[in-house]
């Protein structure tokens, strides 16, 4: 028998290196897992002016069951590269090939630590499945999403121990095409540290950079500040 496919588009223009495609990928693993063939596909590498990347991008919507969305907030919306395959998927795709419609799920992390931040930018997806006609599987928002860090989500430890958790309910639950259940979204929808762990260590990352450039001592300078 066929496999059912999982299709991850990565929304971040850092790539491989970025914490959507850590958040994506351990998904992805899971839906392995769970049965599914997953394909994963780098937004930033789609040209809608060329048509093979176009075609490409289409056959692989066309073919999944499952597409997992999975972005970073750019200024409480989507990066260009989001909108720009959101567009273009809306004009020019796409039911399946055969059977029910795709579902999506979207996982929006932004650098700001409360979860709300991200609120626009899940509507602006749940907007897009709307006129695409895909079943919307649910909207996960990670708050501060920069403090995955170089952690490895699979260890399943200290910050990240209950966003792992819950994706690993989530997977489960995709993997049956239902939606995501509150008690899902609620393990996961919270920041990843307190608000004042998480500043305090903004801050200090801050203050490194700062000192490499020896103005550490000039953070609070204000050199346009009027004088008169
Ligand atoms: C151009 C740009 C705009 C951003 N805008 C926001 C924003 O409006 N709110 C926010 O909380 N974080 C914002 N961020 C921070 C990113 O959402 C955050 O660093 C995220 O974890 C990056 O994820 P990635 O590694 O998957 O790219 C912005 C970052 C960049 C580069």
């Amino acid at each position: 028998m066929n496999k059912k496919q999982c299709l991850l588009l990565v929304g971040s223009p850092r790539g491989l290196k970025s914490n959507s495609y850590k958040i994506g990928s351990y998904l992805s693993n899971k839906m392995l897992d769970n049965g599914f063939m997953v394909k994963e596909y780098l937004l930033r590498d789609f040209n809608s002016s060329n048509n093979k990347s176009l075609v490409s991008l289409m056959e692989l919507i066309r073919e999944s069951e499952i597409i997992v969305l999975t972005s970073p907030l750019y200024v409480d919306s989507l990066p260009s590269i989001v909108i720009e395959a959101m567009e273009v998927i809306a004009e020019k795709c796409c039911t399946k090939k055969t059977g029910n419609k795709q579902g999506f799920l979207a996982v929006i992390n932004s650098g700001f630590p409360e979860p709300v931040q991200n609120d626009t930018a899940l509507k602006i997806c749940l907007n897009f499945t709307r006129k695409v006609d895909f079943k919307w599987l649910g909207g996960l928002k990670i708050g501060g999403g920069p403090a995955i860090g170089k952690q490895v989500l699979e260890d399943k430890q200290g910050l990240l121990k209950n966003m792992v958790i819950g994706l690993d309910m989530a997977a489960g639950r995709l993997a049956k095409g239902e939606s995501l259940p509150e008690d899902v979204l609620s393990l996961l929808n919270k920041p990843l540290a307190p608000k004042w762990l998480y500043l305090t260590i903004l801050n200090f990352g801050w203050w490194f950079q700062a000192r490499k450039y020896n103005v550490h001592k000039k953070l609070y300078a204000m050199p346009y500040q009027d004088t008169e």
